[in-house]
C-alpha cells in the first residue's frame, strides 16, 4: 500500500488553516468607488443598466462620499455629467463646472478621510461623445486634446482633487498634465494613468450613467482587446512620464495584461472592474443564476491575486462593510 507522496489538501481541512494559508487579502482601504454626479439634479435617480447605482445630485454625492469613508474605502473616484456640452466640452475646465463644483463639496465634506479623484476625459463634456476634441476630418486631434487635457487637470486641482484620473488614452498625455500642474505648483497633485485601456463592450452601462453622445467608437485610441504586450508598453511609457499610478481597465477580462504590467513597473498597478463586469453579476443574481455575495468577492480577489494593489468597483462600500463584518 503507497500513500501519495503530495497532500496539498492538508492546508485546506479547516477554516482556520484556510485562512492561515491564504495568499491574497482584501481590505477595505485597497477599494476605490467610482461615483456619478449630475447637474441639476435634486435627488439621485438610479441607473437602469447598473442597478444600485447612482447618478448622484450635489447632496446625495456628499452623503455617498461620507458613507464610503465610514465603511473605510480608500477613495472615491468622481465622474461629472453636465446639463450642457460643446464640441470642446468647455464644462471640464470650467471652475464651474459639475465636476470642479463637486469635488469641492466633497473635500469640504470629507477632507482626508478617503483620497478625492476625478476622471481626467473630455467624453462626458463633448457634445460627440469622443474622449478628445475632433480635428476638421472628425478624426480626435491627439495634440490639441493634449491642451485641453492640461486646463482640465489645472482646473481639477483648484477645485482640491487629490488624485487625476486620466482615461482619455491620448498619446503623451500625462506628461502634459505632469507639466501643468507642476506650472502651477500642484507638485503634490498625484496621477493615475488608465495606461492600459481597452476598446471594447463591457463599459457599455456606463455609457448609459453619464447619457454619452458617442457614435461609433473608441479604437483609435483604445488599445484593441487582442494586445497584451501593448498594455505593458503603454504602462512604461506612463511610468516614464511621472504616472504615480498605473491602470489597467477592464479588469477580470484582462488579467494577463495586469499581472504582466505588475512585473513590469515598480509603482502601484490599479485595475478598474468596469460597469460591464458589474451589470453582469447584478443581472445574473437578479436571476439567481449566481451567489450575488460570492461572485462579488470571488471577483474582486481574482483581480487582487493578478496584481492589483487597489481596484475600482461599484461594489467598493458594499465589500469594505462586508470586510469588516468578517
Ligand atoms: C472615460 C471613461 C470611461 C469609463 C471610465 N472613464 C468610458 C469609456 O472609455 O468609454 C468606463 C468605466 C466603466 O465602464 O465602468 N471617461
Amino acid at each position: 500500500m503507497s500513500f501519495p507522496a503530495h497532500r496539498p489538501r492538508r492546508l485546506r481541512q479547516t477554516p482556520a488553516v484556510r485562512r492561515l494559508v491564504r495568499e491574497t487579502h482584501l481590505a477595505p482601504s485597497q477599494l476605490v468607488l467610482p461615483l456619478f454626479v449630475r447637474e441639476g439634479l435634486t435627488e439621485a435617480v438610479p441607473i437602469g443598466s447598473m442597478p444600485g447605482v447612482m447618478q448622484h445630485s450635489l447632496d446625495s454625492l456628499r452623503a455617498a462620499v461620507t458613507d464610503a469613508a465610514a465603511a473605510g474605502v480608500g477613495g472615491v473616484m468622481l465622474f461629472g455629467v453636465p446639463e450642457v456640452r460643446d464640441a470642446r466640452g468647455s464644462g471640464a475646465d470650467d471652475p464651474r463646472g459639475i465636476l470642479n463644483v463637486a469635488t469641492e463639496a466633497v473635500v469640504a465634506e470629507v477632507g482626508d478621510a478617503l483620497v478625492v479623484q476625478t476622471d481626467l476625459c473630455l467624453d462626458e463634456f463633448t457634445d460627440h461623445g469622443h474622449c478628445g476634441v475632433l480635428a476638421d476630418d472628425g478624426s480626435v486631434d491627439n495634440d490639441a486634446t493634449l491642451d485641453r487635457y492640461a486646463a482640465m487637470g489645472i482646473a481639477q486641482a483648484r477645485a482640491g482633487s487629490a488624485m487625476l484620473g486620466l482615461s482619455g488614452m491620448m498619446d503623451g498625455q500625462v506628461a502634459a498634465v505632469r507639466a501643468a500642474l507642476d506650472g502651477e505648483g500642484f507638485i503634490d497633485t498625484m496621477i493615475l494613468a488608465y495606461s492600459a485601456k481597452y476598446a471594447g463592450a463591457f463599459y457599455g452601462p456606463f455609457r448609459e450613467a453619464v447619457d454619452s453622445q458617442l457614435k461609433g467608437d473608441r479604437r483609435t485610441y483604445q488599445l484593441d482587446p487582442g494586445n497584451g504586450r501593448e498594455g505593458v508598453r503603454e504602462a512604461l511609457i506612463d511610468v516614464d512620464e511621472g504616472a504615480d499610478i498605473v491602470m489597467v481597465k477592464p479588469a477580470l477580462p484582462y488579467l494577463d495584461v495586469l499581472a504582466e504590467v505588475r512585473a513590469s513597473v515598480d509603482v502601484p498597478v490599479w485595475a478598474y472592474q468596469v460597469s460591464g463586469e458589474y451589470a453582469m453579476v447584478e443581472a445574473a443574481a437578479a436571476h439567481g443564476w449566481i451567489d450575488r455575495r460570492g461572485a462579488i468577492l470571488e471577483s474582486v480577489t481574482a483581480i487582487r491575486r493578478a496584481g492589483a494593489d487597489a481596484i475600482l468597483t461599484y461594489w467598493a462600500a458594499e465589500v469594505a462593510g462586508w470586510l469588516r463584518e468578517q
